[in-house]
């Protein structure tokens, strides 16, 4: 499957790409539970959604179990970077767990809106996708207010108790056109709308988006690093397809499937939030045994983003060896 000719297939970069300063702190917080507690640690869901991550932190340790009723009584637990309902919080003070919170600042920003929404007795519609984590969490934050909508259709089916007293809010991971299209529906149906002082759609994924749809038009294929619950990754790949140009999701470079690359001359890669940085290399390791390759990067912005972590882990140290 070498390109046509002998030539060289060029691989072009997005940036930024894979890991955000979200899922890096929640990595972060399981590795330095880990240190200070010892293992096990357990972690409620998918610490982020990456297979790699999740498979390494297991081996280190780490046991994920998908609700608190796995917990023993009294066990340390991570919540995951997606965040949880109250009603999860309530279940873990009851059985007495210590409970270390991994939720990214950014979705607890989300949670905070949707409380102060719905103190105001606001109807609130959350922009989202059912059953992702990260929506369950914040329905969870006012059950009785939120009302969750997927596209533009079903702004049409909504049927609030006051017309007048509406907001909205985002999942922080979704497609940036798509979410404009369906706030522009209810702006069309709710003329007295709320709008949030600011995005709900994260940094990292409004990056990820702006830096692949910069290389989309020079790429004869487009290959997104991550798995296929990682909600901004999927995007990712939608978003190359929206714009006509074929794009893979993939969980590591052995997804590779050699038809895709047959007369593809430039591949644009990329990674979700959630990916690893290694993965990304080891992609342009199995494509330089296929053929000649350069590679050049496109950094459209730096980012500079960090959270900090939370004070129960932030003094823990590695143990001596
Ligand atoms: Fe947070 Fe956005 Fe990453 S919400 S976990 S910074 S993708």
């Amino acid at each position: 499957n070498h390109p046509k000719g002998g030539d060289r297939r060029h691989v072009l970069l997005a940036g930024p790409r894979s890991f955000c300063a979200g899922v890096e702190r929640a990595i972060e917080i399981v590795e330095r539970t880990l240190e200070s507690r010892g293992a096990p640690v357990y972690v409620r869901k998918q610490i982020v959604h990456n297979a790699t991550v999740v498979e390494d932190l297991s081996q280190r340790g780490a046991v994920f179990v998908q609700e608190l009723n796995e917990v023993p009584a009294g066990a340390t637990v991570v919540f995951s970077a997606h965040g949880v309902s109250p009603a999860v919080r309530q279940e873990a003070a009851r059985r007495g767990l210590d409970v270390i919170d991994g939720t990214c600042p950014l979705v607890a920003r989300v949670h905070a809106k949707a409380r102060r929404y719905a103190a105001r007795a606001d109807t609130i519609v959350l922009i989202g996708h059912a059953g992702h984590e990260e929506v369950e969490g914040t329905l969870g934050e006012a059950p009785e207010s939120i009302v969750l909508v997927e596209t533009a259709d079903d702004v049409q089916r909504l049927s609030p108790a006051d017309p007048g007293r509406i907001s909205y809010l985002t999942q922080t991971t979704l497609a940036v056109d798509e979410t404009t299209e369906v706030v522009d529906a209810l702006r069309a149906r709710f003329p007295l709308l709320h709008e949030p002082a600011s995005e709900d759609i994260c940094y990292a994924t409004t990056n990820r988006q702006h830096a692949l749809d910069a290389i989309l038009d020079d790429a004869d294929l487009v290959l997104v690093v991550g798995s296929p619950n990682s909600s901004n990754s999927v995007r990712l790949v939608e978003l190359s397809r929206r714009q006509g140009t074929p794009a893979e999701l993939i969980d590591r470079a052995s997804d590779i499937r050699p038809e895709w690359l047959e007369g593809v001359r430039t591949i644009g890669l990329t990674a979700g939030a959630s990916a690893p940085p290694e993965l990304v290399t080891e992609v342009i390791t199995v494509l330089r045994t296929l053929g000649p390759v350069t590679v050049e990067e496109r950094e459209l912005t730096r980012e500079t983003v960090h959270f900090d972590l939370p004070p129960a882990v932030r003094g823990a140290e590695p143990r001596p060896a």
